[in-house]
């Protein structure tokens, strides 16, 4: 390569990243609620044993995967932020940023079921509120969540 071919190689290279960020970004903050949700996925894989447990119920680990649920669904209401609508890899579906008060009140919902779960006075209250905070999951990914192909 010619030494011009090089000065205009390392131009053209500058000016797809000064002109990329916003795409990176985007990008990330897809992959970084993505995250959030798998952490909330595998806090309600672990939880859901502890609740059938027909042994005494082992309250601290309830409570501390509840305790990560809530800080990811304060966490999350960030993570949605409107520039990301048209990213190929989310299933996110554009209605969550034309109803972005509606997601973000199920969020504040699925943080306060989480402390009740972590929190159940009783076995029949913990099975209840489990039941309603994994309701919560469902019916925001029904609205929210695109269909998966595979
Ligand atoms: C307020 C709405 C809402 C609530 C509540 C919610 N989710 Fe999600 N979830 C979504 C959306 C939207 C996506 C798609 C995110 C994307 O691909 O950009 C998603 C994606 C996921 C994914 C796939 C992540 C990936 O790797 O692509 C998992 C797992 C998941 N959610 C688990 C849960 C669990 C478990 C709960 C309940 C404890 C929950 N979610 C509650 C909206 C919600």
């Amino acid at each position: 390569m010619t030494r011009s071919g090089v000065v205009s190689s390392i131009g053209f290279l500058l000016v797809i990243s000064i002109c990329s960020p916003s795409l990176g970004q985007m990008q990330r903050s897809v992959e970084a609620r993505q995250m959030s949700m798998k952490e909330l996925g595998r806090a309600m894989k672990t939880t859901t044993p502890l609740v059938a447990a027909t042994t005494p119920i082992d309250q601290a680990a309830v409570r501390s995967n509840m305790a990560k649920i809530v800080k990811e669904s304060t966490r999350l209401q960030s993570l949605f932020a409107s520039a990301d609508a048209g990213s190929t890899s989310s299933t996110a579906d554009a209605r969550i940023w034309t109803n972005k008060r509606d997601f973000d009140r199920r969020l504040v919902e699925l943080g306060s079921l989480a402390k009740a779960v972590g929190a159940a006075p009783s076995r029949d209250r913990l099975t209840s509120d489990f039941g309603k905070l994994t309701e919560t999951c469902r019916s925001c990914h029904r609205i929210y969540r695109k269909k998966q192909s595979s």
